[in-house]
């Protein structure tokens, strides 16, 4: 295995609409699926498409961490998992606003909007076949990566550019708001007590 090398925002891998895989068992497919669980792992992601690790294929793998899964039946922590020609139904007319990153955009991270629920479907290199009905999180980052493979990258979903920076910065002012929220409610309970 083999942690791969991630492509950055202006390379034309991440533009062009990927290829379908004709033979998921192949050895170079699984070589390839089980470096992409790698560097994703490696990278702390929670998805990875192939044209990300310059590999222009209908292949993605994701994963949703505990922390980041809701408490809906269809929003829950899902373990590693590979979608090789992938299907995405959008199961409702209505988009949400979620925060968004992406591997090939580092540093950066915006609220993108997201149909709340989707239906999708694929295979595994064995050809097992999956498919489920996804909400909140898990239905965010299935149509994040399979955008991917449309080449199709977050801002170009992107309504509001306000809602868009630097992680770093956005975390200093989240934080020094929360600092001054808690200061002014220290303040009033002060005054509430004299
Ligand atoms: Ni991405």
């Amino acid at each position: 295995m083999a942690i791969l090398k991630i492509a950055r925002m202006g390379h034309p891998v991440l533009l062009r609409r990927c290829d379908p895989v004709a033979d998921p068992g192949a050895p170079e497919v699984r070589r390839l699926v089980a470096d992409m669980f790698e560097t994703m792992a490696d990278a702390q992601g929670a998805g990875l498409a192939a044209p990300q690790v310059h590999a222009p294929l209908r292949i993605f793998v994701f994963r949703a961490a505990p922390e980041r899964a809701g408490e809906d039946a269809e929003d829950m922590p899902i373990g590693d998992t590979v979608m090789i020609n992938p299907e995405v139904e959008l199961l409702s007319d209505d988009r949400v606003l979620g925060w968004e990153g992406c591997l090939s955009i580092p540093g950066l991270r915006a609220a993108v909007p997201r149909a709340p629920r989707i239906r999708y479907r694929g295979v595994d290199c064995d050809g097992n076949r999956t498919e489920r009905t996804a909400a909140g999180f898990h239905a965010r980052v299935v149509q994040h990566e399979f955008d991917h493979l449309n080449g199709i990258l977050y801002p170009m979903r992107m309504t509001d550019f306000s809602l868009f920076g630097f992680t770093d910065e956005m975390a200093r002012f989240a934080a020094a708001a929360a600092r001054q929220e808690a200061a002014q409610q220290t303040d009033q309970q002060t005054e509430t007590n004299r």
